[in-house]
């Protein structure tokens, strides 16, 4: 079979939920369509899910943390997780395909994902699993002098997962939530955002070929109202590990508090940029570009609120739209693409909202009118300058090609530092100057949970990524994200 014939086979498919294992339409048939964004027409349909799926879903993987997966070895959960590395390289092309055809993002930067982050971010969790230790601890319980005590921690998994995840960069965001969990033990209920349920899918269907057990992946598609705030509020779930918009974190915390379960969230951003007077404009223009623009602004770490020393401003800016300018927005299966569509038509009337609202607050758009012909939600980027920090277009994420530029003076670092944390978020930002000191004493004031210098958002699995204030709870990748996944014992003993 072709790529061709085996995408149109797949899509065709009867898409439900796996349970216990078992693919099915659980408790409704309802459906929902599967748009293609650059083309807005539908491709496929998704059955959505109930609670009854959710509970039954819930069930399943209680039941299986005690079966055969539970008695796994750690070297063995280990293969399976290479295995599942090994059949995503294999499978790149197709998973990329589909990935394109949700979701709307350029060919070439999901095949960069599925042949790299994806496959190392898998190895570098099954790494971990033959390293779960714990500690002994020389302890002396207090007034019991006399007696002798060892105390030792061992390292558990905290149980059932619920995964709920965007649609934004649904494979990477969906297995940097699998792939700890599974490394940890833990047994998952995963619900991918409705615009995107498929990419979910094929990964849970590669982790069963990869070996996983039965009821240890379970997948429930559907609506967030729905099935996302079963999981969040359902008392048999141990975590959340929700991506997605801060208002929706901020619900999932209180229908977490039911149980409370464990929560990590990784929400919204308006990261800076800070660009002073030595900075290397050849490399710092294009990289601030698409610091913002890349997935068309759909991106929580973008940068999105510029900062540039005044003596480069003009020339700083005018790089900007010329980058913006001559980047290629369309098809996002051509090779050249380099901007695809929005996910949605309300994504795309959002973003439009803002950009009238940006020029109704006073900045100045100094990106020329860019159409784009339809179909497909495009919108081509825009740059503003002469922005303030109490604009709207400032504070809020817009999550589309949207950069806001202000100009800084000559002066206190501490002043500066102010105006560029003045967020209610703090997930990602980026500092360039060619003097080191500069850059490492600005990298220190700024509070996100991930800073770059030179460079902007670099994202690996060995590195943690996540967000200060409201920008999230906890971090991912790394190793706190297997912690994140663990629970501790202490034992002590007597002897
Ligand atoms: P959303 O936060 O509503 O959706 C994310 C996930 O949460 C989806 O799977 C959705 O089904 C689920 N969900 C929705 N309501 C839920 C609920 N009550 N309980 C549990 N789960 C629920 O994001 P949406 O509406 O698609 O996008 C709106 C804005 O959110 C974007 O414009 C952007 O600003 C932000 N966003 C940020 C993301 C990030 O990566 N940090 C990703 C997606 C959206
Ligand atoms: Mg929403």
């Amino acid at each position: 079979m072709s790529m061709q014939d085996a995408i149109s086979a797949f899509l065709g498919q009867r898409h439900n939920h796996c349970i216990g294992g078992v693919w099915t339409d659980g408790e409704s048939a309802t459906t929902l369509p599967v748009e293609n964004p650059a083309t807005e027409q539908t491709i496929a349909s998704v059955v959505l899910g109930t609670r009854a799926d959710v509970d039954a879903a819930v069930v399943a993987a209680r039941r299986a943390l005690s079966g055969p997966w539970g008695t796994l070895k750690a070297y063995q959960r280990a293969r399976i997780l290479l295995r599942f590395a090994d059949l995503i390289e294999q499978r790149a092309e197709f998973l990329s395909n589909v990935e394109t055809l949700e979701n709307g993002m350029p060919l070439s930067l999901s095949m960069a994902s599925t042949t790299g982050l994806m496959p190392e971010l898998l190895r570098y969790y099954a790494g971990w699993c033959t390293k779960i230790t714990g500690e002994t601890i020389p302890a002396a319980p207090a007034g019991r002098e006399t007696e002798d005590f060892l105390v030792y921690t061992q390292r558990e998994p905290i149980g059932v997962v619920a995964a709920i995840t965007p649609w934004n960069a649904p494979l990477n965001i969906v297995l940097m939530k699998l792939a700890p969990a599974l490394a940890a033990g833990c047994t998952v209920v995963l619900k991918p955002a409705e615009l995107t349920p498929m990419t979910g899918e094929l990964l849970v269907r590669l982790g069963h070929e990869a070996g996983v057990p039965e009821g240890v992946l379970n997948l429930v598609q559907g609506l967030g109202s729905e099935v996302g705030a079963a999981l969040a509020e359902h008392p048999d779930v141990d975590k959340i590990s929700f991506t997605g918009s801060t208002e929706i974190g901020r619900s999932i915390v209180r229908a977490a508090a039911g149980n409370l379960k464990k929560v990590t969230l990784e929400l919204g951003g308006k990261s800076p940029m800070v660009v002073f007077a030595d900075a290397s404009l050849e490399d710092a223009i294009p990289t601030a570009a698409m610091a913002c623009f890349f997935l068309t602004g759909q991106n929580c770490m973008a940068g999105t609120r510029l900062f540039v020393h005044e003596s480069i401003h003009d020339q700083f800016v005018a790089g900007l739209v010329g980058v913006a300018q001559a980047l290629k927005i369309g098809d996002p299966l051509a090779p050249d693409t380099v901007l695809g569509p929005l996910i949605s038509a309300k994504q795309r009337q959002r973003v439009l909202d803002y950009i009238a609202l940006g020029e109704r607050e006073g900045a100045t758009r100094a990106t020329p009118e860019r159409n784009i012909d339809g179909p497909g939600h495009f919108v081509a980027p825009v740059v503003f300058t002469d922005c303030q920090p109490d604009m709207r277009v400032v504070r809020e994420e817009i999550f589309g090609p949207v950069l806001t530029v202000q100009r800084f003076a000559d002066g206190d670092h501490e002043a500066l530092a102010a105006v560029v944390n003045d967020t209610i978020f703090g997930l990602s930002g980026s500092v360039w100057s060619r003097d080191i000191s500069t850059a490492l004493a600005f990298a220190r004031r700024i509070d996100s949970g991930q800073v770059a210098i030179n460079a902007h958002a670099a994202v690996s699995p060995e590195t943690p990524f996540g967000g200060n204030r409201q920008s999230g709870w906890g971090r991912e990748m790394g190793r706190e994200s297997l912690d994140a996944y663990l629970k501790t014992k202490a034992v002590s003993v007597r002897l």
